[in-house]
């Protein structure tokens, strides 16, 4: 399973590109399974308010984060929910990806998220 949170669309494209049942989160969303965390950056380098509610019900099934932020914040703030969530809950950051990412970064997901999420 992939659990998603996306404002402007950026999130949502990096998930159409990777294979496996998708859900976006929403508040209140409880899963059962294991899952892989895509979420975008918002603040200065913060986790967005849906994404720390959902991970306070649903941290322990959460296998690695992938973060989407834009560099130009700067590298201090660049992706900085993905490191503050790896951080807090002890879980892989699997991706750090600009914007959309690249190719390759797929590739990557796709292999982390079959060999540790669903295998
Ligand atoms: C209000 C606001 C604050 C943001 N803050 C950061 C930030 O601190 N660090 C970062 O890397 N990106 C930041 N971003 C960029 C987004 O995380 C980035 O554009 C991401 O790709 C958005 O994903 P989405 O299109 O799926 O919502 C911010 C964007 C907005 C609109």
């Amino acid at each position: 399973m992939i659990a998603y949170a996306s404002r402007t669309g950026n999130v949502r494209y990096v998930v159409s590109k990777l294979q496996g049942d998708a859900i976006e989160i929403e508040e209140g969303l409880q899963l059962d399974k294991p899952y892989l965390l895509i979420t975008y950056t918002d603040g200065l380098g913060d986790i967005p308010m849906k994404v720390a509610h959902f991970l306070e019900e649903n941290s322990a099934l959460c296998k690695g984060v992938v973060v989407s932020g834009n560099s130009n914040f700067g590298n201090h703030v660049f992706g900085g929910a993905g490191d503050k969530i790896a951080s807090r809950y002890q879980i892989p950051l699997v991706r750090k990806l600009d914007l959309r990412g690249y190719g390759g970064d797929y590739e990557a997901i796709q292999q982390f998220y079959e060999e540790r999420v669903i295998g």
